[in-house]
């Protein structure tokens, strides 16, 4: 959500180096009110739904995440508890990637073992590999903007990844 995210530098290298071969639409989750269940009785928020039917329509996922206090954003989890109760659970044997940056030394490797969790009771399909933990994020990006060769390499990867993923699940079908 910060104006110059590194996360949101990183989606935007994965957008560009997917096409024209897939493309990757951003879904905003910042409106998204926080999950109560007496709501989601009486109707559905617009922006909570429409996260549902875009993950839906989607071949894959790609979550792209800081780490905050050691685990998933709220924000990123309270998006996943709404989803979690959309009664088609669109997230069902989804290829879903995840990517994460962080001024740190761990490049969100505790957020994204955490976030894997909430994926084991939601049946996704998450890619094992590549693990794509972007450590020391002050050093790689400038201007809102990454600027290192060798981390745009491991986004490139976990982009294949996914479209691989998400071909093979489709010649399944
Ligand atoms: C509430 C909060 C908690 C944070 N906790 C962690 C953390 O546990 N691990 C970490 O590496 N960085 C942590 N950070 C620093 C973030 O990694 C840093 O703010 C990063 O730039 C956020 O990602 P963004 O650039 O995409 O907004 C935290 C930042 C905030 C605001």
């Amino acid at each position: 959500m910060r104006r110059e995210s590194y996360n949101r530098a990183a989606l935007r290298v994965a957008q560009e180096l997917a096409a024209p071969e897939a493309r990757i639409d951003i879904a905003e989750i910042g409106a998204i009110p926080l999950y109560d269940d007496d709501l989601r009785e009486v109707e559905w928020p617009e922006p909570a739904a429409l996260l549902c039917k875009q993950i839906a329509e989607a071949d894959a996922v790609l979550i792209v995440s800081p780490e905050y206090n050691y685990s998933v954003p709220g924000v990123l989890k309270n998006a996943i508890d709404w989803v979690s109760r959309w009664p088609d659970q669109p997230f069902a044997g989804k290829p879903v990637g995840i990517i994460g940056a962080s001024p740190g030394r761990l490049g969100t490797a505790r957020m994204q073992y955490h976030l894997r969790q909430c994926f084991v009771f939601l049946d996704a399909a998450v890619l094992n590999r590549p693990e794509v933990m972007i450590a020391g994020a002050a050093n790689l990006f400038q201007d809102g903007k990454l600027t290192d060769e060798t981390t745009k390499g491991m986004i490139e990867k976990m982009v294949q990844a996914l479209v691989a993923a998400a071909r093979k699940q489709g010649e399944a079908s």
